[in-house]
């Protein structure tokens, strides 16, 4: 059951990114610059590629908004590629521009290229490595910043943690991981923490097996590009029983209480009004330059990876991927639970 929902198109070094999101209240105050502030957020990071100099990620909004304020019709916004200007002639729609300039068929190990193109029946990877690159998510940032502003309006905040970066689980240590990784001409991983605050007790449901807001938060989380490891909560292996399940207890005023929050404040696949804790591990990224083997498609001889511009490092971003992810999938429960087509009416039922 989808109420906030949303597409997006655009490949890698197209002409832009497009998403079109249906389900968002009439009447939300939009704030372009947090989104604008976002597609910052992902941008940084210590070890990212040089794309990220030339791309801008500012968002323009094409539908859906006057004055400020949504008008509860889609909403469409629009990032811009600028490496685009330097990709005309290679990303052309017209057939008479076709070239070979910046093809490749040595399948990259770890990416989508050799399933891609079996899939897909392309024999140029350029293909394949389009749409299945991580640049997508710059416009998932953007349409998570609009879930975000309707959970801001609800009093629900997220933030998220690097917490480890190779075998690195101290934070002065990582940058220094990924300078080391770096010089070598590898790539690394690392795992992260989302949380969010104030979720009300009651998104999601057991009565199905797709109901679960774990299940929603696992997949939205593992779809992201070189997420490997989904954690709902503490990872419980390796726990006892009795040392891993939050116990109930009455504080002074007589109210219910949860002196340990283990199970990431969801039991049963229903929020049960604690923090929602999230955490995600990233696998190294697997363009290098470090020599990997590989066949090239055309030939079908052994050969060696394609490389190309790549981040050494990017869990740092994907937290905020991540953050974005989570909430979309936080007010699409919220809407279920408590519909509104308008900010006002949202809010009176949350409130009630
Ligand atoms: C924010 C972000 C940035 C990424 N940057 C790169 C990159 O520069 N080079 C690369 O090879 N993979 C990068 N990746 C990972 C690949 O997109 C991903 O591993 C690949 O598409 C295969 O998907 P899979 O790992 O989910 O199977 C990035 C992922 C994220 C979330």
């Amino acid at each position: 059951m989808e109420k906030f929902r949303f597409l997006t198109s655009g490949e890698s070094h197209g002409k832009s990114l497009t998403a079109i999101i249906e389900g968002v209240p009439a009447g939300l105050e939009f704030d372009i610059d947090f989104i604008n502030e976002e597609l910052q957020r992902r941008k940084q990071g210590h070890g990212r590629g040089a794309r990220m100099k030339i791309e801008s990620d500012t968002v323009q909004i094409t539908s859906g908004v006057r004055f400020g304020k949504t008008l509860g019709s889609p909403i469409t916004l629009v990032i811009e590629n600028l490496d685009f200007e330097n990709w005309q002639k290679i990303m052309s729609v017209a057939p008479e521009n076709l070239t070979e300039v910046k093809s490749f068929s040595t399948f990259r190990p770890g990416h989508a290229d050799y399933a891609g193109s079996v899939k897909y029946g392309h024999q140029d990877l350029r293909n394949v490595l389009e749409r299945s690159s991580a640049r997508k998510t710059a416009i998932e940032v953007a349409v998570g910043a609009v879930a975000k502003m309707i959970l801001k309006q609800l009093g629900i905040t997220g933030i998220s943690e690097v917490t480890q970066v190779g075998c690195a689980c101290n934070q002065e240590e990582f940058n220094n991981e990924i300078d080391i990784t770096k010089e070598k001409g590898d790539s690394i991983g690392g795992k992260f923490t989302v949380i969010y605050k104030n979720v009300p007790v009651g998104l999601g449901s057991y009565v199905h097996w797709d109901r679960g807001i774990d299940g929603r938060l696992a997949q939205a989380l593992m779809s992201i590009p070189a997420v490997k490891v989904v954690e709902i909560g503490t990872n419980p292996l390796g726990f006892y029983g009795s040392d891993y399940h939050d116990e109930f207890v009455l504080d002074d005023e007589g109210n219910i209480d949860r002196p340990t929050n283990h199970a990431g404040g969801i039991e049963g696949g229903i929020t049960n009004g604690q923090d929602i804790v999230v955490s995600a591990v990233m696998k190294p990224i697997p363009t290098m330059k470090k020599v990997l083997k590989s066949v090239d498609l055309k030939t079908k001889q052994e050969s060696v990876a394609h490389y190309e511009r790549s981040d050494v490092c990017a869990v740092e971003s994907c937290a905020v991927v991540a953050e974005s992810r989570v909430a979309w999938v936080l007010v699409n429960e919220i809407l279920l639970k408590y519909g509104g087509d308008t900010m006002d009416e949202l809010m009176k039922n949350f409130k009630n």
